[in-house]
């Protein structure tokens, strides 16, 4: 029922108990009061007759008495008079005593005295006084009827009820206007209060709103602020807006930078000019966008041959060249520098220590000194660039992890955001780092630290909880030292949505067209791509073998399936990667010769750089992406191809080690160490139904559509704010002795002093 109703119907009977209880008091009231008036009335009447009575009687004038009797009458109050005498005999009445009245009805006593009779059905007051003279002596009788005060009795009872419901009425309707304003003022605050929450105005409450709220409301207000975050974080529609609106309400005074090796546009010298190239890397795939719609700085290494052609004096440069949105300050290095910080400790050292595909880590201490050196070089970029003394600063992947600490000791209220692009491995494979103290102890000068999966979040944690004397929050999932605490969090990758290279894709049928003419295959075959860096991490050694397997054990299939490599050259300093790209070429002849015929190879292995349109258009002509990672943080080529397939068409074969198919359950996820189950899968999606693809795309599509890269950065984005505002009320309330404590997200974040 409503609150209003509920008061009205309590009212009402409210009203009902009243005149119920005052109805009986107010008859008994007016009862007695006109009783008391007869009464009076009779003395006086008595008062005004004793003597003449008296006179008659002892002259025994009785039909004077009766004329006397008879005048006395006329008074409207009195119904009759009478005369008893000693004997109890009325000897005298007026014309009006009722026939049944007898002397017996009325007390006779020395003194005046009153009694209630009951007679011809009505109530009566009888008075009774004595008179005596020499002769003869009795009682004079004055019958009064009582009818009038039963009458004057309901009066007083319908005046009551109508005078207290008129007070109630009235009552009420001025209660009812003072609760509309007070409820009309009240919802406007609220209204007014999940606004500003709405809007991330997080400027505490006015005085109004604290008069007009209860203290349960302003509780669940705040709260409703505080879950703003997670709301905003798991809405299904990120994206450039969404992303834009974050930073505006949450963070609209923020300075963004970006730190990162690699750059999102490389300027290369070509016979015919500078040429633009859009390298091959999930990290630059994640956060270009990012950058694109929010604007700020990008640090990166300048690793193009025109690169210092383009930049002006402050080796800055706007991007994207068609439509800047952002600048990119690039970073020089010596090839002394490249060679040990970037192929030496990053990718000898950090990138086999943390992917575990059985790749010995190779611990250089030049090249350890060089990566501090370097690290130290672009965290003084960072400082340099800042404009404020609180930028938020969001370094990305194992080149950097000594950068936030370097960071915070000359910006030390600065937010910085760390994302680990690479797994992180169990503490006893990390243990094998020589310098595993200070890589941790870098990576913890971050305000938030994250990684693609809660698995590796934990990993780390463990690593932590072994080498460093540390309080761990696993609650919380924070690491303190020496005061500063640090968040780790997992942020799985993604990529944009819809991805920029779908624009003017053609359709599935021309792309199928188009892909098969330009590999001389007829339409009946099926093709299986692989698309990725030509890094031993991705397993492109396993696929070959899997798809050499898969020929032999359904020769069926010979000539009619093919598998499309395409392998973008990385690396190739090092030798493993050297090595990888040699020893893959000869196992593509080699299957090539054992199934192959005239105009039919099985592998086409193409290595070379894929422009993304390229990559979308064969994803859209595949029937099969084959994804085997022996390890991998995340691997947005499978969430790429899941984006190409508007058809809903095609097979993912999904390694079990990437952390994508923590999300894409619903790809054929294998072991890729365990050929004959990438064998069988490859049977697998080549006879699976068009409904089945269309289910399992249809499913994995919403999860790659809503979690996008927008959402991946925003949750990012909406933690640092959050962090932030949390700094504040700590910096107010370090005024005060005692220690704070902040229900939330980032709970407990204690006073830095
Ligand atoms: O996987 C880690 C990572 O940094 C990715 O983010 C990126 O796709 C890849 O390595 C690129 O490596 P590089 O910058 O050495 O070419």
């Amino acid at each position: 029922m409503p609150m209003m109703l509920r008061y009205m119907v309590a009212a009402f009977i409210m009203l009902v108990a009243a005149i119920f209880a005052i109805s009986p008091f107010a008859s008994t009231f007016v009862r007695q009061w006109s009783r008391r008036d007869v009464e009076l009335r009779s003395v006086l009447v008595f008062n005004s007759v004793r003597n003449e009575l008296a006179n008659l009687l002892a002259v025994g004038a009785t039909a004077q008495i009766d004329d006397l009797f008879g005048r006395l009458a006329l008074d409207e109050r009195l119904l009759a008079v009478g005369l008893c005498d000693r004997e109890g005999s009325l000897r005298n009445r007026s014309k009006l005593m009722p026939a049944d009245f007898s002397c017996e009805k009325v007390a006779r006593t020395a003194s005046a005295s009153f009694s209630a009779i009951v007679s011809d059905e009505r109530r009566l007051v009888a008075g009774s006084f004595p008179i005596s003279t020499d002769r003869a002596s009795g009682h004079l009788v004055l019958l009064h009827d009582l009818t009038f005060a039963e009458q004057r009795s309901s009066q007083v009872r319908t005046w009551i009820t109508i005078a207290l419901a008129a007070v109630a009425l009235i009552g009420a309707a001025l209660a009812s206007i003072f609760a509309l304003l007070i409820v009309r003022r009240w919802l406007q605050s609220i209204r007014q209060a999940i606004e500003d929450v709405k809007a991330g105005r997080n400027g505490g409450f006015s005085r109004d709103q604290d008069l007009v709220f209860g203290r349960h409301i302003r509780d669940v207000l705040q709260e409703l602020r505080e879950t703003t975050r997670s709301i905003d974080a798991t809405r299904a529609d990120w994206g450039p807006d969404a992303l834009r609106l974050v930073l505006a309400g949450q963070l609209s005074d923020a300075e963004i930078i970006v730190v990162s090796n690699r750059e999102p546009y490389i300027h290369n010298r070509a016979t015919d000019g500078i040429t633009l190239q859009i390298p091959a890397s999930g990290l630059v795939a994640a956060i270009e966008p990012i950058m694109r719609a929010c604007g700020g700085l990008w640090v990166a290494h300048g690793s193009g041959s025109a690169d210092r052609d383009v930049v002006d004096a402050r080796d800055c440069i706007r991007v994207p060249p068609a439509f800047p949105a952002y600048t990119l300050r690039r970073v020089w290095l010596s090839e002394q520098e490249e060679d040990r910080y970037y192929f030496g400790f990053a990718n000898e050292a950090l990138w086999p220590l943390c992917h575990i595909v059985f790749v010995r880590p190779s611990f250089r201490e030049s090249d350890w000194d060089e990566y501090r050196d370097v690290n130290a070089r672009f965290a003084a970029a960072v400082v340099q660039e800042a404009k404020r003394p609180d930028p938020i600063v969001l370094v990305q992947d194992y080149h950097f992890a000594l950068v936030p600490r370097m960071v915070r000791e000359q910006l030390p209220e600065a937010t910085i955001i760390t994302f680990w692009h690479i797994p992180w491995p169990n503490a006893e494979t990390f243990g094998i780092c020589p310098w595993k103290e200070e890589i941790i102890a870098g990576l913890l000068g971050s305000s938030v630290l994250g990684f693609h999966t809660q698995f590796h979040c934990n990993n780390f944690l463990d690593t932590v909880d072994r080498f460093v004397e540390s309080r761990i929050d696993r609650e919380l999932a924070s690491v303190t030292v020496s005061g500063h605490e640090t968040f780790v969090r997992p942020y799985p990758i993604s990529i944009e949505w819809p991805p920029a290279a779908m624009a003017g894709q053609k359709s599935v049928a021309a792309c199928r067209a188009a892909v098969r003419a330009g590999l001389g295959l007829s339409d009946s075959v099926r093709v299986a791509v692989g698309i990725e860096r030509f890094d031993y991490t991705k397993g492109i050694l396993d696929r070959l073998r899997a798809v050499d397997m898969f020929l032999s054990s359904y020769p069926e299939w010979i000539g009619r399936f093919v598998l499309f490599q395409a392998a973008a050259p990385t690396r190739t300093k090092l030798a493993a990667y050297r090595n990888l790209q040699n020893e893959a070429e000869c196992l593509a002849r080699e299957i090539n010769v054992r199934y192959g015929r005239e105009g039919y190879s099985p592998i086409f292995l193409v290595v070379r750089h894929f422009e993304p349109e390229e990559v979308f258009e064969l994803f859209r002509a595949a029937d099969v992406c084959i994804v085997s990672s022996l390890h991998d943080g995340m691997n947005l080529v499978a969430k790429e191809f899941v984006a190409a397939r508007d058809d809903e068409q095609g097979v993912l074969i999904l390694s079990d080690f990437a952390g994508a198919s923590r999300e894409l359950s619903e790809a054929l996820i294998v072991n890729p160490y365990d050929l004959h189950s990438v064998s069988e899968a490859i049977g697998q999606a080549l006879s699976m139904s068009g409904a089945e693809q269309r289910d399992r795309m249809r499913l994995m599509r919403h999860v790659v559509r809503s979690r996008n890269v927008y959402r991946w950065a925003g949750q990012m984005l909406l933690d640092a704010a959050q962090l932030r505002k949390r700094q504040k009320i700590v910096a107010m309330a370090s005024r005060e002795p005692k220690r704070v404590l902040i229900r939330g997200r980032f709970a407990k974040l204690r006073q830095v002093r």
